[in-house]
């Protein structure tokens, strides 16, 4: 595969509301990201993707935009924009914009047109249906709770919203809507940006009438297409959130012969603990045997031709170190257990602000703390058929997206050091010990585990293009694999127990020198191993 450079790259996620307040409004901003870029330049990351800046309503918290070329008011201006793509280009910091065009606001431009005549030349921007014998068009069902059709009395027809009823979708076999969004992303790739994410991209070949939303039929024709007018031309990284990828259909996106992406986030990992056909709220505890299984699959599957995302994190899902680590007893050793498995694997890493402190879940007590919109439509959904309030709340504990988006602990100052106002969202009350002036201060600390992993990945090609290949005579709650490079060997170890665990693998020799570990330990002999709760490293085996 011809080196590009994503395939070494280490991308940092910022979910902007919740990063750095720099004026007091208690709502984190653009001047906030660029004063800490300095932090960013020390933890040695190459690429930030910055959750969406575009002027919105926040009905999704900037995921329903309004205009796709100006900044959204409390995070800033253009200028302010333009200024952090030319700090963090100083620091060798490239700026990857998120890019969400399943759907807009229905506060954008296109909308406001299209709702008002049936006539009217945006009306087929989007996806408006008759009624069926008075009731909605068909079944679909949006991400957010309820019908994926919502009524429009002045026009008398249904439009389309995957997702909240203020987020209707584009029609992408609208050729005009298609160009608007390519002359859209060139105004961004002009301005020196270092590429896109791609917001849910396997949505748009839809095809709603026959109840398709993912992967339809010209989705692959819309990304070649995108590729041609936009970004193909430009060394960039394009990376799409593909909920329902297999390792077959990742190859389709990825495979560098194809020019559509430069690789996507793949979920089967994500879904490891919620019951089988249902939705992620219905929860079951993790199955380690599973965990190994994907996410091995996916390191060998795509081979060259495709490209892994790899990730525990981001504004959607809970923190891991609270998900499927212990964020009490063990909360910097297996905090860094999950880096340090993750980090050595093969694909391009991403890491999710505040998850190189080790930042944990909020725990909420009560529904009126929410401020995220897919958790309280749930809430309100089950309620009305049954559940009760503390079920649910079990489940917005585990899995709800307000976990992951509380503000960074810049030190133990008040909220955090977060703001000098009133937080938009609840600072998680562990702020006096978890935070990032801490962990700066300690050599041990997680922050310096993650900054390690990234160097390795710079200093050794190893971690970006050996081979990986699962070792499986060990214990079940062990996970352990081998990278081959050249005439080089490293093994990874990872135990997920709480308890002291026995390894006995002779074969892999002793007096092998540990390159990271997460409890101190300078040699590893195999024939006799006695791993800690949650130790995790690597070393060399030759
Ligand atoms: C993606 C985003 C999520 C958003 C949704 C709709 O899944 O990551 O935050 O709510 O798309 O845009
Ligand atoms: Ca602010």
């Amino acid at each position: 595969m011809k080196s590009k450079w994503w395939h070494s790259a280490v991308i940092y996620q910022i979910y902007p509301r919740s990063f750095q307040d720099s004026n007091g409004d208690g709502i984190g901003d653009l001047k906030g990201i660029i004063r800490r870029l300095d932090y960013l330049e020390t933890l040695g990351i190459t690429a930030i993707w910055l959750s969406p800046v575009y002027q919105s309503p926040n009905d999704d918290n900037g995921y329903d935009i309004s205009d796709y070329q100006a900044i959204m008011t409390e995070f800033g201006t253009m200028e302010d924009m333009e200024e952090l793509i030319h700090e963090a280009n100083l620091r060798n910091i490239k700026i990857i914009m998120d890019l969400v065009v399943n759907h807009t606001s229905d506060e954008h431009r296109w909308f406001i047109e299209a709702r008002k005549s049936k006539d009217n030349p945006y009306r087929d921007y989007y996806i408006w249906r008759d009624p069926v014998e008075g009731d909605v068009p068909n079944s679909l069902r949006s991400t957010f709770s309820g019908s994926a059709w919502e009524f429009d009395e002045q026009t008398g027809q249904y439009f389309l919203h995957l997702f909240s009823k203020r987020q209707p979708d584009l029609n992408w076999e609208n050729e005009k809507v298609r160009q608007e969004v390519w002359k859209m992303m060139n105004f961004w790739l002009d301005k020196g940006i270092g590429g896109f994410r791609m917001d849910v991209i396997d949505l748009v070949g839809k095809i709603p009438d026959e109840e398709i939303t993912g992967n339809g039929p010209k989705l692959h024709e819309y990304l070649q297409e995108m590729n041609r007018e936009t970004f193909g031309n430009h060394d960039v990284l394009t990376v799409g959130e593909t909920w329902g990828a297999t390792p077959d259909i990742a190859k389709l996106y990825s495979d560098p012969k194809r020019n559509e992406l430069s690789m996507v986030f793949q979920f089967e990992h994500v879904g490891l603990d919620q019951q089988d056909g249902k939705d992620k709220w219905d929860l079951k505890p993790l199955d380690i045997q599973e965990l190994k299984r994907v996410l091995s699959k996916w390191q060998t599957a795509l081979g060259n031709e495709g490209w892994n995302s790899l990730f525990w994190n981001n504004h959607d899902l809970p923190r891991i170190v609270s998900r499927w680590g212990n964020d009490k007893s063990y909360q910097v050793e297996s905090a860094k257990m999950f880096a340090i498995l993750l980090h050595l694997m093969k694909g391009t890493p991403y890491i999710y602000q505040g998850e190189e402190i080790g930042m944990t879940n909020y725990p909420v007590q009560d529904v009126s703390e929410l401020n995220d919109i897919e958790s309280i439509n749930m809430y309100n959904e089950r309620l009305a058929n049954g559940y009760s309030k503390e079920e649910i709340l079990v489940s917005i504990n585990a899995k709800g997206r307000d976990n992951a988006r509380t503000p960074i602990q810049w030190d133990d100052s008040e909220n955090g050091g977060f703001t000098t106002g009133t937080p938009w969202l609840h600072v998680n009350p562990n702020y006096k010990s978890i935070n990032v002036q801490a962990n700066l201060a300690n050599p041990n600390s997680i922050f310096h585990c993650y900054r390690k992993l990234i160097q390795l990945r710079k200093d050794h090609p190893i971690v970006i293009w050996g081979d990986f290949e699962l070792v499986t005579d060990v214990p079940d709650h062990v996970f352990m694999y081998l990278r081959q490079y050249e005439n080089q060997t490293w093994a990874v170890v990872a135990n997920f127990g709480e308890e002291e665990t026995v390894l006995h693998l002779p074969d892999r020799g002793q007096n092998h020198e540990v390159i990271i570990s997460n409890y101190e330990r300078e040699t590893v002999d195999f024939h006799s191993l006695t791993l800690r709760p949650y130790e995790a490293f690597a070393v060399k085996l030759g």
